[in-house]
């Protein structure tokens, strides 16, 4: 979708008026981008399509949607989501309390209604409701398209022990129901620091690793991973804590581009603590198609700063201002915690050991 209007400045380019439905033929390397509209096929900058700003939570969205041929047959949903899935919001499901709240939507306690949904979740009826909320600027079909890609891919990578489990999904308001945990990881890490001790934190983070490594094995990146995104379950016992990934609101399937006659959605967006150098170089320039292996590697950058925040017990970039972090980041600096800090702390002294762990080295 053309977020400004672009007057054609010479024969082979495209004029496009704000806000009009676009296919994208090609992109090339120079940021021009081959577009076909009804009013014929020509070039316009790549930059002139759909950019919106979410402002709740720090995250910034870009979005842009690429529909190959003008159709939704053969949709996503219809190639990727059982029929099952899609649930009745009044006789499955009762919504509750508000829990909490993230960048694409609100997030509420539920009661299943449904005796054999029930069953699905391991025998409770109590859920947790992902309520999307709408995003000014794009179309009700486009929202669509875009919600059931993550519910797609939420549902392509549900069977994992370490990924949230989704019970479905309802339509018109959008909302994903899932299982129910206790807490996340941002919560935990912020208000229950003294249970993390080192094989907590190393079973916290092997879960996570486990996780990612299937999901990227299936061809998805999850581009989005945080400590707010991993939820947590049994926090009252470390023998039964249970580390998954939830939030697959900005996650891409690698090799959906390749499938034709498919309506592709590209949603490209950062938490400004966890993003790779790379990933910011890109979003600056609008790259919003790159190369699925560079954008596996972003992913396990903000592993990375996970594992910080976890081994640490602290928020990475602990009083940086917000405004610095890119410029330090892609400058190549990283989060820094003093070695007297980790000295002073019984828990991590004897992780960060240097007779334990001799390469280990102070950032
Ligand atoms: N199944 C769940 N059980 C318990 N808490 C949950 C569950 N799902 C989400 N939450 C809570 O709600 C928060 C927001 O959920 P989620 O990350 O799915 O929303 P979002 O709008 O996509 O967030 P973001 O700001 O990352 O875009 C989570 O960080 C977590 O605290
Ligand atoms: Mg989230």
């Amino acid at each position: 979708m053309a977020a400004y209007t672009y007057e054609a400045q010479r024969q082979d380019e495209l004029s496009v008026t704000k806000g009009s439905e676009v296919s994208v033929m090609e992109k090339h390397a120079d940021g021009w981008w081959l577009i076909s509209a009804t009013s014929g096929v020509g070039l316009v900058p790549g930059n002139y399509f759909a950019e919106v700003d979410d402002t709740i939570g720090g995250l910034t969205a870009v979005t842009s949607i690429v529909d190959v041929n003008g159709t939704l047959l053969n949709s996503t949903m219809e190639v990727s989501l059982p029929g099952f899935l899609l649930l009745n919001q009044r006789a499955d499901l009762r919504v509750e309390a508000k829990l909490g709240k993230g960048g694409s939507g609100d997030i509420y306690r539920g009661t299943l209604l449904n005796p054999d949904l029930t069953r699905k979740n391991e025998n409770h009826s109590a859920v947790a409701v992902k309520m999307i909320k709408r995003v000014p600027g794009i179309s009700p079909e486009n929202e669509l398209a875009i919600f059931h890609q993550e519910v797609s891919i939420m549902w392509s990578v549900s069977f994992h022990e370490n990924v949230i489990s989704m019970l479905g999904y309802c339509e018109g308001p959008n909302m994903i129901v899932t299982e129910l945990l206790d807490t996340d990881l941002m919560d935990y890490v912020q208000n229950q620091p003294q249970q993390i001790t080192p094989p907590v934190a190393c079973r916290i983070l092997f879960h996570i690793s486990r996780a990612m490594v299937e999901i990227h094995r299936i061809g998805i990146i999850h581009r989005d991973l945080k400590c707010a995104n991993i939820l947590l379950e049994g926090v009252a016992s470390p023998a039964r804590l249970r580390a998954k990934i939830c939030d697959f609101g900005i996650a891409r399937n690698a090799s959906r581009p390749k499938i034709i006659n498919q309506k592709i959605v590209s949603i490209a967006g950062f938490s400004l603590l966890y993003t790779s150098p790379e990933t910011f170089a890109r979003l600056v320039v609008k790259n919003l198609n790159p190369d699925p292996e560079d954008e596996k590697k972003a992913d396990v950058y903000s592993w990375a700063i996970i594992v910080y925040e976890v081994m640490f017990r602290t928020r990475a970039w602990n009083g940086e201002r917000p405004e610095d972090i890119e410029r330090l980041v892609r400058s190549g600096k990283r989060p820094r915690c003093s070695k007297a800090d980790v000295e002073r702390d019984k828990y991590l002294n004897p992780v960060c050991d240097p007779l334990l762990f001799p390469h280990a080295r102070w950032l």
